[in-house]
């Protein structure tokens, strides 16, 4: 890298000068670890950054560039990335780590999809490519899956991935509506003004294929795990739940079965006795689940700038310490979303006799039997919401008898169908 051996300093770029790199800048001025220097800030339109509140307090030396160039040829020896999103950040993740410097990565989407070729490029050009904030955010989960878990074999992962999410339903859990306390995650900053990547499932999905990868040593691409939204789930939805035990969480799990994995993020009833139950706000909370050593439960703030750098500027020390890529064995499996699970199935109908038996009989002709009818009473008979839930069966089996009674005349709205967990998946 152009200085000599003896120089016992290494260089820090940041692209990207937003929540989270602002915040590296922040933590690495405030930590001042001996021998880190941040050399350069890269961001477009740069003035604007250079000028604003969060560039106070920083380096007079740091040079402030709107020309990526101007950081992938300098004499720099770790990138750090925090821009975000796949083009053009992989190209320039690859002009870097073939000019011989290392890279940090809080980037998503870009380790779930493209990251088996970047570590490969990292490994062919002796660099190290580390990606720990990508997941969970300050939640060491993925570093503590590579190495303090390694000696296992962890068949089981499920928790909350998304921050965003566990804002809005733990709320919803307290009697907020679904809109209202979206637009506040959208004021205090925790979801984007389209929060489809959240509310939909899309990122708690990209983090669920990078943790599989670490936890598990499979290959998933985020395309072929389900997501399933929670736009339909109401507050009936927690009334209910709360009668059965149980809470409402975006989700995302993993187990394997054999040479299956069976993937899949959505809103899920979980028991209110589950450790996933207790996170609330944007917390993220991840349990594994070993062969040997069994159960494993990480929890913490899984966003925000400050948790976020906190993760980053770990991986660039460890990484400044001589650590690189952890090469591991990643085996090929057959994906399915096909859980064998029970379900919960909320109807919200015109209230007519014979609804029940007609629905009973949907779910018994697919092979699916009821276990729970719950219908609270105070609601209108023209808008019915009442429940069913049922023993344990396989997704695409309750998702066909859900698809015939949807076209049921009664139906009001199409039925929601959530996967419930159990203690028995020791969730
Ligand atoms: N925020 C979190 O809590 C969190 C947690 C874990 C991981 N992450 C990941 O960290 C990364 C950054 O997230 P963030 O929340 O910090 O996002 P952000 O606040 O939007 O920051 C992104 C920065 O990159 C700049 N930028 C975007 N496109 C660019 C381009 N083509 N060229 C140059 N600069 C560009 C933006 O500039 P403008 O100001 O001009 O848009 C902004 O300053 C993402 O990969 C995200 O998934 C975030």
């Amino acid at each position: 890298m152009g200085r000599s051996p003896s120089t016992p300093e290494t260089r820090v770029a940041i692209l990207g000068f937003g929540t989270v790199g602002s915040a590296v800048a922040h933590v690495l001025q405030a930590q001042q670890f001996p021998g880190v220097r941040l050399t350069h800030i890269y961001n477009r339109d740069i003035r604007r950054k250079r000028e604003s509140e969060r560039a106070a307090g920083l380096g007079a030396d740091i040079v402030w560039t709107e020309h990526v160039d101007e950081v992938l040829q300098a004499d720099v020896d770790i990138i750090v990335e925090t821009i975000g999103g796949l083009d053009p950040i992989e190209e320039w993740l690859q002009m870097a780590l073939r000019s011989g410097k290392h890279v940090v990565t809080a980037n998503k989407q870009l380790i779930a999809y493209r990251g088996a070729g970047l570590l490969q490029l990292a490994r062919d050009n002796n660099r190290a490519l580390v990606y720990n904030a990508a997941v969970a955010g300050g939640v060491p989960v993925i570093p503590a899956t590579l190495h303090g878990l390694q000696g296992d074999r962890i068949t089981r992962l499920s928790g909350i991935l998304n921050g965003t999410c566990n804002f809005i339903l733990s709320h919803m859990e307290h009697g907020a509506d679904y809109a209202d306390v979206l637009q506040q995650a959208q004021t205090a900053g925790y979801a984007e003004a389209d929060p489809t990547a959240d509310v939909d499932g899309f990122d708690a999905r990209a983090k669920l294929c990078i943790l599989a990868r670490a936890a598990m040593q499979v290959g998933l691409d985020p395309d072929e795990v389900p997501a399933q939204s929670i736009r339909s789930v109401s507050a009936v939805d927690f009334h209910y739940a709360r009668e059965l035990g149980c809470t409402v969480r975006q989700i995302a799990r993993a187990e394997l079965q054999g040479d299956t994995l069976l993937a899949r993020v959505g809103p899920m009833l979980v028991p209110r006795s589950s450790p996933i139950a207790w996170s609330h706000g944007t917390e993220n909370m991840v349990v594994t689940t070993g062969d040997f050593g069994g159960d494993v439960v990480f929890s913490g703030h899984g966003a925000g700038g400050n948790p976020t750098a906190v993760a980053i500027v770990s991986d660039l020390l460890a990484v400044a310490h001589g650590s690189s890529s952890v090469a591991l064995p990643v085996r090929d499996c057959a994906v399915t979303g096909e859980f064998l699970a029970p379900y919960y199935l909320r109807f919200i109908v015109r209230d007519k006799p014979g609804i029940v038996s007609a629905i009973s009989g949907a779910l018994s002709g697919m092979g699916a039997n009821i276990d729970s009818i719950l219908q609270r009473p105070g609601y209108p008979k023209e808008a019915l919401p009442f429940v069913v839930t049922t023993e344990p069966c396989l997704t695409s089996v309750v998702a066909s008898a859900v698809e015939q009674i949807a076209r049921m005349p009664t139906m009001l709205e199409p039925p929601l169908c959530l996967q419930m967990l159990t203690d028995d998946a020791r969730d």
